[in-house]
């Protein structure tokens, strides 16, 4: 499917529906939520820092909430299923944390795993039960570069490499995304999982990038979208008819940045047998999704 140029203008309006934006306190997800709110969603705002999440949504126009969410810890995804009433049409897993120094969160997962998808795979499967339309995951274009290591997730043998780290966590995006669509046409539910990408946008993404990495990201950054655009493919993704499984990103050349089409994910991302291995494993740690 494509769509030219389709913007935040060409949403539809949203009256009737909720939606939950994880990461909504920066970035892409800050746009995301601005822009559903605006169409006339209630968006709640799940963000690890509450005091901040109220300072950059002051000025939305809309219905929203702040909820305090630590993707982090599993018992702060718990608490914040646990209080959660009613449906929940869109679930936008898109908070992330890319090429942070070597750290654990709080359950000892690798904080890239953590944070980018085990977090995301428990809150999915705890509001699962409330979800009547979608969930969108934010993967990114480095997925392509990821590898599932299922015998040492959490760099316990292997030297630790922030950015192997942040591509394997979003190349395991994807295949949550293949694997929950397939639970969920199995089921018989008419949920659909997608996902999508930014391209490159300049976010607050890149602060813990240093030297020539981060000179290379910062320059590539003012050549690629900004968070507005980078929203876009998010906002295509969870509001536009398209199929369960589709990953949206930018059209342009090399999918860096431009506005949002459906494209083929890559053969890494479509393994199923992968795909089912790691929920497996992923549904043991977060005593989840069995
Ligand atoms: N920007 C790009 O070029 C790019 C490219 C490909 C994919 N992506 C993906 O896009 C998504 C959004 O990133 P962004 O570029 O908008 O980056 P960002 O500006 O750094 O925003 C990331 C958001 O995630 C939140 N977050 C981080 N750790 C969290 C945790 N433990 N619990 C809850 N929230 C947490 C941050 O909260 P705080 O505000 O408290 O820090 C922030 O709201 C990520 O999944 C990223 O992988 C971005």
């Amino acid at each position: 499917m494509a769509s030219k140029k389709w913007t935040q203008n060409d949403l539809p309006d949203l009256s009737g529906r909720t939606v939950v934006v994880t990461g909504a306190s920066s970035g892409i997800g800050l746009v995301t939520a601005r822009e559903l709110c605006a169409h006339g969603a209630r968006v709640i705002l799940a963000v690890r820092d509450v005091e901040k999440g109220r300072a950059v949504a002051k000025d939305f126009v809309g219905s929203f909430e702040v909820r305090a969410l630590n993707l982090a810890d599993l018992e702060s995804i718990r608490s914040f299923a646990a209080e959660w009433t009613g449906d929940l049409d869109v679930l936008i897993n898109n908070a992330g944390i890319m090429m942070a120094p070597a750290f654990r969160t709080i359950d000892g997962f690798e904080l890239h795993l953590g944070t980018n998808h085990l977090g995301p795979f428990a809150l999915t499967n705890r509001l699962l039960p409330f979800i009547t339309d979608r969930v969108v995951t934010v993967s990114s274009i480095l997925h392509r570069r990821g590898m599932i290591h299922l015998d040492d997730l959490h760099f316990d043998s292997r030297p630790y490499v922030a950015m192997t780290a942040y591509q394997d966590s979003k190349l395991a995006n994807l295949l949550f995304t293949l694997e929950l669509q397939r639970r969920l046409t199995e089921s018989g539910s008419a949920v659909r999982a997608v996902a999508a990408h930014p391209g490159i946008a300049r976010t607050n993404l890149v602060a813990h990038v240093r030297g020539v990495n981060g000179f290379v990201n910062s320059l590539s950054q003012h050549l690629c979208n900004d968070a507005q655009k980078g929203a876009l493919p998010t906002l295509f993704a969870a509001t536009q008819d398209i199929p369960g499984g589709s990953y949206v990103g930018p059209n342009g050349i090399g999918h860096l940045r431009g506005y949002p089409i459906v494209h083929a994910t890559s053969r890494r991302a479509t393994d199923t047998a992968m795909a089912r291995r790691l929920w497996d494993v992923s549904a043991d740690l977060t005593d989840t999704g069995h």
